[in-house]
């Protein structure tokens, strides 16, 4: 993150704190918030879109503190569960700024979502319709809706596919025309405000000519909507999906260049299908928190495997981050609590799950001298870690730690055993 430097005697610090005091105070695993640095994120992406609504994807990490952050910053929220949305709710998040997806929701998530107000709900099956329908007017409440559609884009990090058709479970297929039926049937139930339409077409992508080919797709399906039932939907969402940098490989764009792209590819697709420019809102999640955490481990055992490759055993592994192992996705370490002399040395770094495809970082050069009690650091864990953290072999979950000018604070707390045993009730 923006924050970490190296202390005089070498030792990982964020926001002047050296990281040997957090473990001495917290423990470890633990994930490291650099608070300064997702707040400045935020404020990069408001500041990039200052006409556009930033939704903070909260899937990506959510708490009460984080929430809070989120509020204080001015974002608004995107949440996809009731989980989710009681989690904003309790840190503060005003209804009205949350918007509301899934591609399941049930008459409990939607029931909530329309007694607290929040601000649309991205609709995603025929059967959502239906469902929202009934309980708005049950309710006498308009919720207003998006609708979320699926423009055949598939966005993988580097490259992207357009294909006329996209076999997946979310949203309104565009081809087969679902998408247009469903725009109009909103239109039809009075109890339903449809604001606009929605489209994400990946995550961790770093060519945004992907969200050219989805926002000229989906404003053909506005002009379309319009030519039918002559109305201008003032609305449009084009998801999230930005990547990060998670090695010197990744160059992603700065919030600056891609919302010019985003601006110029929308505002020339309008003027092509004659359109009144709708009122633009992103999600992003991974380039808000990503860069902001790292997670740091205590070594536990060095194993060098018959000179084939040497095993650093840290104190975590895939119940704090699942994704070097389902996705095979690529992060670094570095030797957090002291500066060495030795030479460099090809570590793979485990984790301590009884699975062998436990991997926390595939490869990375270490100081040879790597040792059982040295701390490392993997940075960019802000996303999509401790979100989708397990207690697999029953193990406690990391707490999170914010830092900020030299202090830090607790804001999840780790769990215990007594935790693991609470839900025993056989
Ligand atoms: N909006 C919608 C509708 C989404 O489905 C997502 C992510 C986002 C926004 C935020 O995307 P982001 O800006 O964070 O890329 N677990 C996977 C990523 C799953 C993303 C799901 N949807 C991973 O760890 O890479």
């Amino acid at each position: 993150p923006g924050n970490v430097a190296r202390s005089d005697d070498g030792a990982l610090t964020v926001a002047g704190l050296d990281v040997r005091d957090i473990a001495a105070e917290f423990g470890t695993p633990v994930y490291v918030l650099d608070e300064d640095d997702l707040r400045s994120r935020c404020r990069d992406f408001q500041a990039a879109f200052p006409d556009e609504d930033v939704y903070y994807a909260g899937k990506a990490f959510l708490c009460r503190a984080v929430v809070r952050m989120i509020v204080e910053e001015g974002m608004f929220l995107d949440v996809c569960s009731g989980g989710e949305l009681a989690v904003a709710l309790a840190g503060g998040m005003p209804p009205e700024r949350i918007g509301f997806h899934g591609n399941n929701k049930s008459v409990a998530e939607l029931s909530r979502a329309l007694d607290v107000g929040v601000g649309r709900i991205i609709v995603d099956s025929f059967h959502e319709i239906e469902r929202l329908t009934a309980l708005a007017r049950e309710r006498g409440v308009r919720p207003r809706v998006l609708i979320r559609v699926t423009v055949g884009v598939e966005a993988h990090t580097h490259e992207f596919i357009a294909t006329a058709h996209e076999d997946q479970k979310f949203g309104f297929s565009l081809a087969g025309g679902a998408a247009l039926t469903a725009a109009l049937r909103v239109l039809d139930e009075d109890v339903l405000e449809l604001r606009g339409l929605h489209s994400h077409i990946g995550s961790q992508i770093f060519d945004t000519s992907g969200f050219e080919v989805s926002a000229r797709r989906v404003l053909a399906l506005q002009a379309q909507i319009r030519d039918a039932r002559g109305v201008e939907l003032p609305e449009l969402d084009l998801g999230g999906g930005f990547g990060i940098a998670y090695t010197s490989q990744d160059d992603p764009a700065a919030p600056n260049d891609l919302a010019k792209r985003l601006r110029k590819i929308v505002d020339s697709e309008c003027a092509a299908e004659r359109l009144v420019t709708p009122h633009l809102s992103i999600e992003p999640g991974r380039a808000i928190v990503g860069p902001a955490v790292f997670t740091l481990y205590e070594v536990g055992t060095v194993k060098d495997v018959d000179g084939i490759r040497t095993y650093v055993s840290v104190d975590g592994g895939m119940s704090d981050n699942i994704r070097t192992a389902l996705y095979d996705a690529s992060y670094s370490a570095t030797l957090a609590s002291r500066a060495s002399a030795a030479g460099p040395m090809l570590a793979r770094v485990v984790g301590k799950h009884c699975e062998s495809g436990d991997i926390v970082v595939k490869d990375e050069f270490l100081p040879a001298d790597v040792q059982p009690g040295d701390l490392v650091a993997v940075p960019g864990t802000g996303a999509y870690c401790r979100s989708m953290a397990s207690n697999y072999n029953h193990v406690p979950r990391p707490g999170v730690v914010a830092v900020r000018n030299g202090r830090a604070r607790l804001i999840v707390r780790p769990e215990t055993e007594e935790d693991l045993l609470a839900l025993d009730v056989g």
